[in-house]
């Protein structure tokens, strides 16, 4: 069924009548319709955690933006939460944990592999309402899963909160790499079979978030994450071959320049501060590109056309889906949001 997708077939290279598209970031608080559902489940975990309700912003973007997929409302950070690490949501803050990893002991006190995965119930629920919701609107929309690279949730278990300069996982990497690589594969075990049951549960593609991937230096970028990355996608490409699967690690011209990205995915997100013309090049013969416009570019309708027409230039002989290069920010006016929908769809048309 899932192969009549628009979306699943561009992440299979498959040629389509136009370029599909979405936005990273999509159901959130640059739509007032979020915060009105926001503000009923009280806050951002509660929202999470109503299946309902997070079905319900997931679909939003759909009817109001225009896109071509959706993606599952959750957050990257209920894995370690669901290990036992306590998360909170601080208002103007962002997210905290309050007994970040320091020692080999406190990662021995949290909850592992499928364990850990099988507590995280509420986000299976909603997928599977979404997949009977999905499949009532007969618009052939795919459902998007995902999950953060362990290096970026690793980031957050270690540091307590995000951070500009990362240097207590760095102190980590750099003088006790043996227990940040044992951070790394205990995490790595536990999203192999979150992403697992969320295809069970209904998902058509899976994309991987390395939001804080320009934190390594490019040389040890592999070591730390990519590898880790790879296994997960190795490991549902075992099971479900036939199900996409979408890299994005954020700012590492570097490494795609030097030719070091490699493993068995189907598409790569290219951010915004890569050219796409150099992702083509390095990457574009073995996977799907996805992106890339800078998001900031959303405030400004001629700002955004002129960037689209020119991803739409680069690709056009390429395989492409149309996305921003980071998440939409909340103040953008969702009338922006909508032309830069449109133009995506306009300006990759087929005849
Ligand atoms: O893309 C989507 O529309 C699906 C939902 C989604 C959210 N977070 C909802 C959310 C997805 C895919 C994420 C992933 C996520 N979460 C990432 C990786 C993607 C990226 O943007 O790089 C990261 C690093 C996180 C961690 C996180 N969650 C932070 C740092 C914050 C606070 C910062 C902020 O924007 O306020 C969140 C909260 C969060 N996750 C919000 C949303 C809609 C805002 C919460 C609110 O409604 O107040």
């Amino acid at each position: 069924m899932s192969n009549s997708k628009i979306f699943v077939d561009a992440c299979l290279g498959k040629e389509t009548p136009y370029t599909p598209v979405w936005m990273m970031r999509q159901a959130g608080r640059y739509l007032p319709e979020y915060k009105a559902v926001r503000a009923e489940a009280g806050n951002f975990l509660n929202l999470c955690h109503d299946p309902k309700k997070a079905a319900e912003v997931t679909l939003q973007p759909l009817d109001i933006v225009g896109v071509d997929a959706a993606i599952l409302f959750s957050d990257i950070l209920v894995i370690p939460d669901e290990m036992g690490m306590d998360l909170e949501f601080i208002k103007g803050f962002g997210p905290k944990f309050n007994d970040p990893i320091e020692s080999q002991e406190d990662l021995d006190r949290l909850i592992g592999g499928e364990e850990a995965a099988s507590k995280l119930t509420y986000v299976y629920e909603t997928i599977k309402l979404l997949r009977t919701q999905l499949d009532e609107r007969d618009d052939n929309i795919a459902l998007i899963g995902f999950c953060g690279a362990p290096w970026t949730l690793a980031t957050y278990m270690i540091e307590g909160q995000g951070t500009k300069t990362y240097n207590i996982c760095k102190k980590m990497m750099y003088s006790n790499p043996e227990l940040l690589h044992n951070i790394l594969h205990e995490v790595t075990q536990v999203v192999k079979y979150y992403m697992e049951k969320q295809i069970e549960s209904g998902i058509d593609v899976v994309q991987i978030f390395d939001s804080w991937a320009a934190a390594i230096e490019p040389g040890m970028y592999d070591e730390f994450s990519w590898k880790y990355m790879v296994e997960i996608a190795d490991y549902l490409k075992s099971k479900y071959p036939n199900t996409p699967i979408i890299m994005f690690p954020k700012g590492i011209p570097a490494f795609i320049e030097q030719g070091k990205v490699y493993g068995n995915f189907d598409v790569f997100g290219v951010d915004w501060g890569t050219p796409m013309a150099l992702a083509k090049e390095k990457l574009g013969d073995k996977y799907v590109l996805q992106g890339n416009m800078e998001p900031c570019r959303l405030y400004s309708k001629e700002a955004t056309t002129e960037c689209v027409e020119s991803i739409a230039k680069t690709m056009k002989d390429g395989r492409h889906i149309f996305n921003l290069g980071h998440g939409i920010l909340p103040d953008v006016p969702v009338e922006n949001a909508i032309h830069f929908v449109k133009e995506c769809q306009r300006a990759s048309k087929r005849d």
